[in-house]
C-alpha cells in the first residue's frame, strides 16, 4: 500500500531506538492486515520529554510505543494512564491521549506460551535486576505467586521495587546462590546478558530441575544465562516472547486486531541473524 496524506502514522520513541525491532514487527503486521498505516522509529532526545510528547499531539500521530528512558514522561504526558509508567500511547478520536503498559502482560503471555502450566508451578520468583522492566514484570506476576525476591547490584533499587508490591522481598546481590536454590522462576532483566558485556557466571547449579529460566534480553537470542540453564536441562525462555507479546497487545489497542505472534517470531529471528 502506498503512503498518502491519509496514512496513519505510528512509531516508537526512545533513546536510542536505532536498533529497535518494533518497526519490522509492526509494519509486517500492518501489511498482513492491509492497513493504511506506517510505523517508524523516532529517536527522542529532549530535556523535557513530557512536553515533547505533548507536542506530538499536534503532529497527527495515531499511536506510539515508548521505550527507555521516556516511559514515565509518556504516562505524565497522557490525559489518562493506567499507571505511572507507560509503553503505549493511543490518540483518541477527540484528540486526547491514553497511556497503557503492556510490558508486564506481554511477559505473562510469553511465559504462558513457554510453560502453559506456570500458574501453580511458580510460587517463588527470583528477579535479577530492579529496573523498569523488572518492576513491570514483578507487578504482573505478583498476584499469581507467593513471593518475588529482587536481587540487584544497587540494593536501594531492589528495595524500591520490592516495596511496590505486596509480596516483594529483597535478596542480597551476594546471596544469589540461596535465591537460585529457592526459586521456581528466575527472570534475568539486567543488561549483563547483552552482547558486549563481561561474562557473568550465574549459580544455576543451585537450581531445582523444575525451574523456569527466563531472560528478557534478545540480543543475543540465546544469552549466556539461557545457554547455561538449558545445558543443565532447565526450561528456558528467551526475550523475544515478551517483545512480541507487548507489541501484539499494543497493536490490538491501536487497531482492535490480535496479530499473528508466531509469524512475528519467525520474522524477528530472521532479522536478528
Ligand atoms: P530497564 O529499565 O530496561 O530494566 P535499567 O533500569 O537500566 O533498564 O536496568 C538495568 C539493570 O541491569 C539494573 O538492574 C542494573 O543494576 P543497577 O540498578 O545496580 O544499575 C543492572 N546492571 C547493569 N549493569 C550491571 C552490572 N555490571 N552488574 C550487575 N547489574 C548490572
Amino acid at each position: 500500500m502506498s503512503i498518502t496524506a491519509a496514512t496513519k502514522v505510528f512509531g516508537i520513541i526512545g533513546d536510542p531506538v536505532g536498533h529497535s525491532l518494533s518497526p519490522i514487527m509492526h509494519n509486517a503486521w500492518i501489511a498482513d492486515h492491509g492497513l493504511d498505516a506506517v510505523y517508524v522509529a523516532l529517536p527522542l532526545k529532549s530535556d523535557d520529554p513530557t512536553a515533547a510528547i505533548r507536542a506530538m499531539k499536534g503532529l497527527g500521530f495515531s499511536g506510539l510505543n515508548v521505550t527507555v528512558p521516556h516511559k514515565e514522561a509518556a504516562a505524565a504526558a497522557a490525559d489518562r494512564s493506567e499507571g505511572a509508567v507507560a509503553n503505549v500511547l493511543r490518540w483518541e478520536e477527540d484528540g486526547s491521549v491514553s497511556a497503557f503498559n503492556t510490558d508486564g502482560a506481554g511477559f505473562l503471555d510469553a511465559l504462558s506460551e513457554t510453560a502453559p502450566d506456570w500458574r501453580g508451578r511458580v510460587q517463588r520468583v527470583l528477579m535479577l535486576g530492579a529496573g523498569g522492566a523488572a518492576q513491570a514484570i514483578g507487578q504482573a506476576l505478583s498476584p499469581h505467586v507467593v513471593t518475588i525476591h529482587f536481587a540487584n547490584r544497587t540494593a536501594a533499587r531492589a528495595e524500591t521495587a520490592a516495596s511496590a508490591i505486596r509480596n516483594g522481598r529483597v535478596l542480597r546481590w551476594d546471596d544469589l546462590e540461596r535465591g537460585f536454590g529457592a526459586a521456581d522462576l528466575v527472570v534475568q532483566t539486567t543488561t549483563l546478558s547483552m552482547d558486549g558485556q563481561p561474562e557473568q557466571v550465574w549459580p544455576l547449579d543451585y537450581c531445582r530441575p523444575t525451574v523456569i529460566a527466563a531472560d528478557i534480553v534478545y540480543r543475543p537470542l540465546e544469552t549466556e544465562f539461557l545457554r547455561a540453564a538449558r545445558a543443565r536441562g532447565l526450561l528456558g525462555m528467551d526475550g523475544l516472547g515478551m517483545l512480541i507479546h507487548q507489541g501484539a497487545r499494543a497493536f490490538d489497542l491501536w487497531f482492535g486486531i490480535k496479530p499473528d505472534t508466531a509469524k512475528a517470531r519467525e520474522r524477528l529471528i530472521a532479522a536478528l541473524k
